[in-house]
């Protein structure tokens, strides 16, 4: 009877190591799933500042967790605005405020967003040769998107930090660059 109990030892070791991978495996962050794009609604999508529509029945992959965070982060900066009725969308999820775009606020992806640990607190941005303190106050939802909560916007990509306007100006980016830049970031 020990074979079979060992047997049914390491059956069981094997369930539990699939059903609940440990932490190693953790690390890397795999999609979540995804969704088919739907045609906004007419008026819907503000395409404003380039912001992207969703594409009827374009896959987008979705994300729930994002890469490591560490001292020198990697991500990509876009622009947002966190005004009322800027490309945004809604009010900031952290305090379901609008924020000026002349401070510097920046939503992050859905995992660095951590459910809202990050809120009101300061991250350090570096980017163009250059540093800015910022300050968390949304997220940019990697899990959904292409409905009305999200303006008809796709996921957000898993590495992203969506900037107001002040950061690209602290950063000392030329406007006609603005939207897309390399960045590492860390918590301040
Ligand atoms: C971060 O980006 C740099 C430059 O593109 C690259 O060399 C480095 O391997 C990246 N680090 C990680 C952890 O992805
Ligand atoms: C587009 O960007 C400009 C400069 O940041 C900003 O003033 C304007 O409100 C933005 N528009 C929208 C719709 O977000």
């Amino acid at each position: 009877m020990k074979i079979f109990s060992i047997g049914a030892f390491l059956l069981g070791l094997l369930i539990i190591l699939v059903s609940f991978p440990p932490e190693i495996y953790g690390k890397t962050c795999h999609p979540s799933g995804g969704i088919r794009g739907r045609k906004p609604p007419s008026g819907q999508c503000n395409t404003e500042n380039d912001s992207v529509c969703c594409i009827q029945g374009k896959f987008y992959t979705t994300y729930t967790c994002s890469p490591p965070v560490s001292s020198s982060t990697n991500a990509t900066l876009t622009l947002n605005s966190f005004q009322k009725g800027g490309d945004g969308g809604g009010p900031s999820e952290c305090d379901k405020k609008y924020h000026s775009d002349d401070t510097p606020v920046v939503a992050l992806s859905t995992g660095w967003y951590k459910g809202g640990d990050r809120c009101h607190n300061f991250i350090r941005i570096n980017g163009n040769g250059r540093s800015v303190k910022a300050m968390v106050v949304d997220e940019c939802d990697s899990s959904m998107g292409c409905d009305e909560e999200h303006d008809y916007q796709p996921p957000c990509p898993n590495n992203i930090v969506d900037a107001s306007k002040a950061v690209w100006k602290a950063l000392g980016v030329s406007l006609e660059n603005w939207g897309d830049l390399d960045i590492t970031w860390s918590d301040e």
